[in-house]
């Protein structure tokens, strides 16, 4: 049961047109991944919601993207204040319908309200251009003008924060939404948006449509005539259909997807501060995010030394249901993905792999598994091609750098990539050689609303955060003026 200081926050139905309205579908349940215990009952929302709720955006865009852009900086700041104000009670309810440690949810509430203050600024200082003429009865302007509606379809990994880095900037810019949050978590949608509406945000502007038809929900979010652009995070697999039904309408696309990210250990490395880096990128989240470390290089000089420390420290993490106190791994999100991390261990050790900790279901049973640590890696096995998404770091050897280079581009994904050594040329050297949209040295950490977020290859299109996360919310416009001189 859901301990809430203000409980007026859990919402169960879809907010549309700035009512809370019940689902065409019936009801579907949300429940906690630690124990499967029933959290809600809610909405289950389907296309004719979705339908309504593009439309009331549609209304809604006409006057938000006139209001001046200060004003919808204040009621955007209204909002972040309250989303900061009530970060316990958020970070409960995220807690309850995605398992993370509640520590870790209270940050992550803390870094989505980042976005929104970062876009409340930011919004004023959006500039057209001036552009020298070419002859002299002209003069040529640029304008931004906001894209319209926008559709999102936002994970259950971070259920405010990709919530928060997207809605911070169409807001900001005068974009009016419509939000499909994951089936497994749409409460803490639900409570965001109950927020925006104390906030002063004006009916239509943000609405969300809960559900577990996706497909259908997504299809009238990428193809509704009235759909500006369409933003995603998820799999790079999700992320290909729904860029080829946002084709048609000719839309705007932003997809955040699938990471393969390596993170390579050079024999001058600090290797303890190496070891905290590995271990914040690859257990944060119990391993599921799309920045995880997911292949661990480490030259062979220091490869006995940093496997053991890193042993030490996978042994050390404390599992558990992620209400309880230290607890710095929580459940995976579904069974399936239990059954996925067994599949990976099975494979690997039927190609020869060594399990050095860890390896099986947790004895908590339901979703947990065993943070584990996979050494003696092969190039055929799947844990050294395919994303894992879970608690298993996977230890392989290199001699050179050229060689690691190599190695650690060969994928299709282009997301983040994490390095650690001292010497400073090699650190702009592997910067400037890795094909990644972030990189990351000496540090296991790097999100932030005030810098870009975005992958290269089928890892997606666009970014998110800093001042390329609000570009993509603009048309430009172009004004060439006549007649100035006769
Ligand atoms: C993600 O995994 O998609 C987001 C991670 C982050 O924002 O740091």
């Amino acid at each position: 049961m859901l301990n809430l200081k203000d409980p007026s926050l859990l919402k169960i139905n879809n907010f549309v047109d700035g009512e809370w309205v019940a689902g065409g579908a019936g009801t579907i349940t949300v429940t906690n991944p630690a124990n499967g215990e029933l959290v809600a009952t809610i909405a289950n929302g389907d296309a004719s919601d979705a339908t309504r709720a593009v439309e009331a955006a549609a209304t809604a865009f006409k006057s938000w993207s006139r209001i001046p852009a200060k004003q919808r900086a204040v009621l955007l700041r209204n909002w972040f204040n309250l989303l900061m104000a009530n970060a316990d009670d958020l970070g409960a309810i995220m807690t309850a319908e995605q398992g993370k440690p509640l520590a870790e949810s209270i940050g992550e509430v803390g870094y989505g309200a980042g976005f929104i203050e970062y876009y409340a600024e930011e919004s004023k200082r959006v500039l057209g251009a001036t552009i020298p003429t070419v002859s002299n009865d002209r003069r040529l302007q640029t304008y931004k003008q906001p894209v319209g509606v926008v559709g999102c379809i936002t994970p259950w990994n971070f259920p405010n924060a990709m919530i928060a880095r997207k809605a911070g900037p169409a807001l900001a810019s005068g974009c009016t939404i419509v939000i499909k949050p994951a089936t497994e978590t749409p409460l803490s949608a639900l409570s965001m948006c109950e927020l925006a509406d104390r906030a002063g945000i004006p009916r239509g502007v943000i609405n969300v449509v809960v559900g577990n038809d996706s497909r259908a929900i997504g299809a009238v979010l990428t193809q509704h005539p009235k759909i500006g652009k369409f933003t995603f995070t998820g799999s790079t697999p999700v992320g290909k259909i729904l860029m080829k039904q946002c084709a048609d309408g000719v839309k705007k696309v932003s997809l955040e997807l699938g990471g393969n990210a390596p993170f390579i250990v050079f024999d001058d490395a600090d290797i303890d501060a190496a070891v905290a880096d590995c271990m914040a990128t690859k257990f944060r989240n119990c391993g599921q995010t799309c920045v995880c470390t997911n292949r661990i290089f480490v030259q062979n000089g220091v490869a006995d030394e940093f496997t053991r420390k890193l042993q030490t420290a996978i042994e050390d993490l404390k599992v558990g249901d992620g209400f309880e106190d230290g607890i710095t791994i929580g459940p995976l999100v579904s069974v399936s993905a239990v059954e996925e991390m067994r599949e990976f261990v099975a494979d690997a050790t039927a190609k020869g792999a060594s399990i050095a900790t860890g390896g099986g279901t947790h004895e908590l049973g339901h979703c947990f598994f065993q943070p584990t640590l996979v050494t003696a890696i092969s190039d055929d096995m799947r844990i050294a091609n395919e994303e894992i998404f879970g608690p298993i770091a996977a230890v392989q050897t290199f001699e050179t750098e050229d060689e690691v280079i190599e190695r650690a581009n060969d994928t299709e994904y282009g997301l983040a990539a994490y390095y650690a050594t001292r010497d400073i040329g090699r650190v702009m050297r592997v910067a400037e050689r890795l094909e990644y949209g972030i990189v990351c040295s000496n540090s296991g950490v790097f999100s932030t609303e005030v810098a870009p977020f975005g992958g290269w290859k089928e890892s997606g299109i666009g970014s998110e955060g800093g001042k390329e996360g609000i570009a993509e919310f603009f048309e430009t416009k172009f004004h060439s003026m006549g007649g100035i001189e006769s």
